[in-house]
């Protein structure tokens, strides 16, 4: 079914209409303690006077949410009568709302893995909060389990309604923006080159990165001249849509596949470690394109390389890989401090699955150095024998 996009206004007519329509009775708000620092929160928390719909916070969730996260949110939702499901926030609360969602009629003391066919398509809004994951555009939910990374993918999962609230990104703190910001730009090129890339998948890539070039400057620094914060962020939550629309189809490719571990192990924020991985992957790509994988042809790949280079305002792609170096820079995020001794263990931890959309086979030998190179570590320290296994955190 098409997802529908609620145009908020001051008194949030069209989300009431939404759940007036829908004949919502009684709401499971999944969101984090940063709602209650947004316009969005007085919202929800007036539901029951406004429309009488009862409404039922959830917030038992970490960032990288666990799968007990989500078992617990069912329990929530099953045990208070829910009938409907909101998520406010960014992609973490997006994730566990998709899972309860996918699994409210499920039987909890069982494995909610192997129960999608429980399926109920109860109403189901997404309010981003952050304008990065796009995760409020796909059928995909990520969760850990037992240390690893689990990818749900269910139209089931998908929203039923979207609302973009501009005001609510006000507050975002700046690590934050940027790490998002740069997760959708890093969605936007990932899908332009998967082996999943689609014509309508790069046009919807083509656009989101067009918008963040445009409006990235003046949404990090939280104005602009001649335009104001509510725009700025406007045009962040639209291009981080479209990329979102974009990873749907194409879906994303060895700069998400080598940072999750970044992520899980260092603490760095997923924009953040999947972006210092596009850093190095893009290169190393463009001195290999004659060992492309895709089999409509390796014009295929220069194809989806040039769309990026375009939306970005290069003249080539490898000059839109060193614009996108230089933004990086621009940011002043810093690396992960980490030691040559985790470098096997990182390699390891790389599923090959998750690898399978990349345009072109990345040996273990060719993971080692990429991850040398994305951690400023130097190869003859590899030969040493390393500088120790230090794994905190500068950035
Ligand atoms: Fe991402």
């Amino acid at each position: 079914m098409e997802q529908r996009i609620l145009n908020v206004d001051a008194g949030y007519e069209a989300m009431d209409q939404y759940w007036k329509e829908s004949g919502t009775k009684h709401l499971l708000l999944v969101c984090g303690a940063s709602l209650q620092h947004t316009p969005l929160d007085a919202c929800f928390a007036a539901l029951p006077k406004r429309l009488g719909i009862a409404v039922t916070r959830f917030s038992g969730f970490q960032p990288n949410p666990e799968y007990a996260s989500v078992v617990e949110g069912v329990r929530v939702f099953q045990n208070r009568g829910c009938d409907a499901i909101a998520a406010a926030g960014g992609g973490s609360a997006i994730d566990v709302a998709k899972c309860i969602r996918l699994w409210c009629r499920a039987d909890r003391r069982k494995n909610l893995l192997e129960q999608t066919d429980a399926f109920d398509a109860i109403p189901f809004l997404a309010v981003p909060t952050t304008a990065g994951s796009g995760s409020e555009a796909t059928r995909f939910a990520a969760i850990y389990h037992q240390g690893k990374k689990l990818s749900i993918a269910h139209e089931g999962c998908r929203p039923s309604a979207v609302c973009f609230v501009p005001e609510a990104l006000n507050t975002l703190p700046a690590y934050h923006r940027k790490a998002a910001m740069l997760d959708a730009l890093c969605h936007g090129i990932e899908s332009c080159w998967s082996l999943r890339a689609t014509q309508e998948s790069r046009a919807y890539a083509r656009q989101a990165i067009q918008k963040i070039m445009e409006s990235y400057e003046g949404y990090i620094q939280n104005q602009a001249d001649g335009v104001t914060q509510t725009d700025c962020n406007a045009a962040m939550l639209q291009a981080a849509h479209l990329a979102g629309k974009a990873i749907d189809i194409a879906q994303t490719t060895a700069g998400h596949a080598m940072s999750y571990q970044l992520t899980r192990r260092y603490g760095v924020a997923h924009g953040h470690a999947v972006a210092l991985c596009v850093a190095w992957l893009w290169p190393h790509l463009l001195e290999h394109t004659q060992r492309c994988t895709d089999s409509r042809s390796r014009a295929h790949l220069d194809c989806g390389l040039q769309d990026i280079a375009q939306a970005m305002g290069c003249p080539s792609a490898r000059q839109a890989a060193e614009r996108f170096r230089c933004i990086l820079e621009s940011l002043q995020l810093g690396v992960p401090s980490v030691g040559e001794a985790a470098i096997d263990d990182l390699v390891a931890s790389v599923a090959p699955e998750r690898l399978n959309n990349y345009p072109i086979l990345l040996s273990s030998a060719e993971l080692a150095k990429l991850y040398r190179d994305i951690l400023h570590l130097r190869q003859t320290n590899a030969t040493k024998g390393g500088s120790g296994n230090a794994a905190d955190c500068q950035l």
